[in-house]
């Protein structure tokens, strides 16, 4: 909505069109690129998949926003949880006192997290979480005598945040001249992409490939300088979903133990039930990181959450020599923890880790019929209710369609005019493709997951219409 108000009085004024056409404030999306052609509906309500604009047109949240709505929408006991929490404490510096709230969830989330997992630091959030997670290691590092391990390596492509430290560690090309000379980038190695591998390689040999790239970095940087390996067990926004083999898993496993590197993994989005296990991590368990972030379906969208999990002697050992020092003002929240203890008490109570896997099953052979007669679906991958669906102009060439048309931004214009509300996205200007997420709230019934592969079919024939229209295809 916006609203023409004259232009402010002051330092600012007259610096921009826009002054002129948003009211102050503007809200979050006065930042975004004034280019962007895909109409932000204002959200006024919601209820389990449903979300309502301001001129009451109901939409399917197809992929939970950026996959953080688990549990759906407008769910009255975790609201009624966040409320009464906040009537009988709303906060507690973790710093001066302890709170119940958060000795209790820190407690429930490693025992669903399992051995290995025994220690809970709550964020705020993702990126949060995977700061700290560097932030320990690296103080465990220096506090247990090895002061040069301080590289970190990443994939590419990969997503781990949007501060600056985790910025710098995203495999995503386009960042570089935001990055040159003013952070300090970790390095990269190839990430175990499935659809595109290069034509040499099955996705096998690729993998192997990958894993090898990773065991000569760290030989190249020498293992007493680097850190930590971190890198998204399931892909998310980066990838599109990307699973990695098996045997992928259990090399670099092999290599971080045997060159004496911490293993973390991001499961900020792939976490929480999404992939059909509590952790992404429990499909390979001889396989653990010493490390795992969370986020997202945490709190599943009803307060800011995000945790990293770490070691019960890792963390006791560096508590006894110098402590893991950092905090923020909002760690250990006990509203956010009330919300985290409630949220897992929808996933207990609706079996939402198993839902995961038969919903997904179900959502992922729907989108294969649609693959099979539709032209431009050149790969459904993805694990449990984690699936993306990847646009091309050629199935057999697996040529991309033109990124200067903008394909995960008209399949989402598309979407909003069947229903739908889509998260899609290019990484890296569209070379590592185009593609769209479908992981909605886990909470989907059977018949939603009919209507929303229904409404999907039609958003995607009209997609190909258009490009039919426009001689793409
Ligand atoms: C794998 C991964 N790591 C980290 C983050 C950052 O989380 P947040 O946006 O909560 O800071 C995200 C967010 O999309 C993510 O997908």
């Amino acid at each position: 909505m916006t609203t023409h108000l004259q232009s402010p009085q002051g330092p600012g004024a007259g610096r921009s069109e826009r002054t002129t056409v948003l009211p102050p404030g503007g809200g979050q999306t006065a930042f975004y690129a004034k280019s962007n052609m895909v109409p932000l509906p204002v959200i006024d309500r919601g209820s389990g998949i449903y979300l309502w604009d301001e001129d009451d047109r109901r939409y399917i949240d197809v992929s939970s926003g950026p996959v953080v709505s688990s549990i759906g929408h407008g769910n009255a006991r975790v609201a009624d949880a966040m409320a009464s929490q906040a009537k009988r404490l709303e906060y507690a510096f973790a710093r001066l006192a302890r709170n119940r709230v958060n000795i209790d969830y820190s407690e429930r989330l490693a025992r669903l997290a399992g051995p290995g997992f025994e220690r809970v630091n709550l964020t705020s959030g993702g990126s949060e979480a995977v700061e700290n997670a560097i932030k320990f290691l690296r103080q465990y590092a220096i506090a247990t005598g090895k002061p040069s391990k301080r590289q970190i390596i990443t994939c590419e492509p990969s997503y781990h945040g949007a501060t600056i430290a985790t910025l710098a560690m995203n495999g995503e090309v386009a960042l570089a001249p935001f990055l040159d000379g003013f952070a300090t980038t970790s390095h990269k190695v190839p990430a175990p992409l499935s659809y595109r591998v290069p034509d040499d390689h099955s996705i096998g040999s690729y993998a192997r490939h990958c894993a090898a790239a990773l065991d000569a970095k760290i030989a190249e940087l020498g293992a007493e300088n680097v850190l930590a390996f971190v890198i998204e067990p399931v892909g998310g926004l980066s990838t599109g979903c990307v699973v990695p083999p098996a045997e992928y898993i259990h090399a670099i496993r092999e290599i971080c133990t045997s060159r004496g590197v911490h293993l973390v993994f991001d499961e900020i989005l792939c976490g929480m039930g999404r992939t059909g296990k509590f952790l992404a991590a429990h499909h390979w368990p001889e396989a653990l990181p010493d490390i795992v972030t969370m986020a997202k379906g945490l709190a599943s969208g009803y307060s800011p959450l995000g945790a990293m999990l770490a070691p019960a002697d890792m963390v006791d050992e560096l508590s006894e020599l110098t402590g893991f020092e950092f905090q923020y003002s909002y760690n250990a929240n006990p509203v956010s923890s009330a919300v985290g203890m409630a949220v897992l008490d929808e996933y207990e109570g609706l079996d939402l880790v198993a839902r995961a896997v038969e919903r997904g099953t179900q959502l992922r052979s729907g989108l294969e019929a649609l693959q099979s007669s539709l032209p431009i679906l050149g790969d459904i991958r993805g694990l449990g209710m984690l699936l993306a669906v990847e646009l091309v102009a050629d199935k057999k060439t697996k040529v991309s369609l033109p990124s200067d048309l903008l394909p995960a931004d008209r399949i989402r214009i598309h979407g909003l005019r069947n229903g739908l509300m889509i998260y899609s996205r290019p990484t890296s200007g569209g070379k590592y493709g185009h593609w769209f997420i479908v992981s909605p709230p886990l909470t989907i019934s059977e018949e939603e997951c009919e209507d929303l592969l229904r409404r999907l079919g039609k958003t995607l024939s009209d997609l190909v219409a258009e490009l039919r229209d426009m001689g793409t295809l």
